[in-house]
């Protein structure tokens, strides 16, 4: 069968961008909310096995709501997600992936750009907004300004791929690369992502916590540290 994206191969390869030092974090600050019913929305979700199933995890232990706002058209300025639109089916990945986390339910994707999508939103209404669309600094930006209002009083925005502070990774060279995807990392991080780490500067400066400064333990005993970033809105 052709899928509303015209392709029919689902990607079934692993696709690694979310590590499970990330999962934990992620999965810590769902279980932190303190409410019955938790609704939340996550701007980029692509295979829907990274953040998506860390969140349905998570969901399976209560009840609420998971929306996935994406184009599933892939980052313009990351040139594997370029090549796997052009040869698989995303969106249908995605869903693949929903259903094999058993997440079908409760998760709603809204494929849509993150402007549109927030522009028909309305604010104060989610628990927990989840960002990890676009990683240059622009749109980062713009995704935190575009989203932060749409989180109620007490609630968690929070997002991915903020490995360090602007003064440890060395300001001037994330400026030089900003408008990048990532670059080069350190002995923790093999890449560091500029722009998400100065547009979350911008925005929190050190009110926002960065997991790249903790140890995360995982349930085999190894440490390690996530790019996991959150903040909770007054
Ligand atoms: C880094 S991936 C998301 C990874 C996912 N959270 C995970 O854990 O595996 C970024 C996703 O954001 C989507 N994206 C990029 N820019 C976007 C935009 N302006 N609006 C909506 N989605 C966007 C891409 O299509 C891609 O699927």
């Amino acid at each position: 069968m052709i899928s509303f994206f015209g392709k029919n191969r689902i990607f079934k390869g692993n696709y690694a961008a979310f590590s499970p030092y990330d999962r934990l974090a992620l999965k810590m600050i769902v279980g932190s909310i303190d409410k019955p019913f938790k609704r939340m929305i996550e701007i980029g979700s692509w295979t829907g096995n990274g953040s998506t199933t860390a969140i349905i995890e998570e969901l399976h232990k209560g009840d609420g709501l998971l929306y996935c706002v994406d184009t599933w058209k892939g980052n313009r300025n990351v040139k594997r997600h370029q090549d796997m639109v052009r040869e698989y089916d995303m969106f249908g990945t995605f869903m693949h992936n929903v259903a094999k986390a058993r997440g079908q339910d409760f998760v709603k994707p809204i494929v849509m750009s993150s402007e549109d999508a927030a522009s028909v939103m309305s604010d104060n209404v989610f628990d927990l907004v989840f960002i990890d669309a676009d990683h240059s600094y622009d749109e980062t930006l713009k995704d935190i300004r575009l989203w932060l209002p749409k989180v109620v009083p007490g609630g968690i925005i929070c997002g991915h791929d903020c490995e360090a502070r602007p003064e440890d990774a060395g300001r001037e060279r994330l400026v030089r690369h900003k408008d990048e995807d990532s670059i080069d990392g350190n002995d923790v991080f093999v890449r560091f992502h500029p722009g998400v780490i100065l547009a979350v500067d911008e925005c929190f400066e050190s009110g926002c916590h960065l997991w790249a400064y903790d140890d995360i333990t995982l349930d085999d005993g190894i440490v390690g540290k996530s790019a996991i970033w959150d903040m909770k809105k007054s």
